[in-house]
């Protein structure tokens, strides 16, 4: 019988990978989700019954102890943005994640993998740190060997910050951005997954890792580079942090008003404010070097996935290329 590991939010954007690797190292791997039966797709990442999806809410004590029976580790990959309802920052990730933290060492899990965010921190202006940061206290104070990995913002080809922007750029002339000075250092999903897999095998010793990729970058300068890559010219409206605080509680009052039936993932106040901070690795911090990973450049992965934003498509790189015969 190979060891068995489950991934708590295991079909969200970055645990997908992480099981998908698992699998490949010939893991038996449980993706412990609220909605199984939409998290089928990770079933083909290994063997006939070596990936499953399996019912459970982190909110709930028994729902985690059983989706963690016979496993050799667990990793945390549950998130939020939301401020309010069941699934809001306290609930998911300060309460979810020690409870997780808390099980696991009940029932004798010998290794953790949790996922936290640069900027965790319990003095944060933005609830999303300071619960991130709360969450990693409640990890460490059950699991002290636990790995804890904070990443900048994560891309690869379901990322909902490239895709969601690239998208907004098709319509307009204009692309507003808030915090467009602040500066971001963009790591791809499959390495965070590497430093994921390494935690779960315990091929790396306990500790928090802050993950960033190779290149440094504003917010304005990332938008620069993604409309390069989907060939648009578009002006960037660096809206600043007054007015955006005023459109987000907008956003945030109709979700209120229409009692969640609009869900506000344009922007949130919380975000507003995580925006005022930079969110690169610090000076000091462990990180890939450590791992001894290399991580992947931006530049050679966001043509991958972004081309379908470009104005036709799959179809721009023919036409640039017919143009080039007739030159
Ligand atoms: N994406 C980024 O750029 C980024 C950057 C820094 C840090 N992070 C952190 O990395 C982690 C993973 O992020 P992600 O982008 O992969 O998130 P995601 O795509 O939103 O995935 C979230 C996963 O958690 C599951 N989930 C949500 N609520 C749950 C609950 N109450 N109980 C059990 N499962 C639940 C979801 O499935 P169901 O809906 O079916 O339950 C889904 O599988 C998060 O902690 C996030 O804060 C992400």
């Amino acid at each position: 019988m190979s060891k068995l590991v489950t991934i708590y939010g295991g079909s969200g954007f970055v645990g997908r990978y992480i099981a998908r690797r698992m699998a490949k190292e010939g893991w038996r791997v449980r993706v412990a989700v609220r909605r199984p039966n939409e998290a089928i797709f990770v079933r083909p990442y290994g063997a006939v019954g070596q990936v499953e999806p399996v019912l459970c809410n982190i909110r709930d004590d028994a729902s985690v102890r059983a989706a963690m029976q016979g496993a050799e580790a667990v990793v945390n990959c549950v998130g939020t943005f939301d401020a309010k309802g069941k699934n809001n920052f306290d609930a998911i990730q300060h309460e979810g994640a020690e409870r997780i933290a808390r099980i696991a060492a009940d029932e004798g899990v010998a290794r953790m993998v949790h996922i936290s965010a640069i900027g965790a921190d319990k003095e944060a202006e933005s609830q999303y740190a300071q619960t991130k940061a709360l969450g990693e206290e409640g990890v460490l104070e059950h699991m002290p060997g636990a790995v804890i990995l904070r990443p900048s913002v994560i891309f690869g080809s379901e990322d909902g910050f490239y895709n969601r922007f690239a998208s907004m750029s098709r319509f307009g002339p204009i692309l507003a951005i808030a915090g467009g000075d602040t500066r971001f250092q963009p790591v791809y999903v499959d390495d965070v997954a590497k430093a994921a897999a390494m935690g779960v095998t315990g091929a790396v010793k306990g500790g928090i890792y802050e993950l960033g990729g190779p290149a440094v970058a504003t917010f304005r300068a990332l938008m620069k580079e993604m409309l390069g890559v989907i060939r648009r010219r578009k002006l960037i409206l660096n809206l600043p942090f007054p007015v955006a605080g005023m459109m987000a509680w907008g956003f945030d009052l109709a979700q209120t008003l229409t009692l969640g039936l609009f869900h506000n993932s344009i922007l949130t106040r919380d975000q507003v404010k995580s925006l005022k901070s930079d969110n690169v690795v610090s000076e000091d911090a462990a990180g890939f070097a450590e791992l001894g990973i290399t991580p992947v450049d931006a530049k050679a992965i966001l043509p991958d996935y972004l081309w379908r934003f470009r104005p036709t498509g799959q179809y721009d790189a023919i036409k640039e290329s017919a143009g080039n015969l007739k030159a």
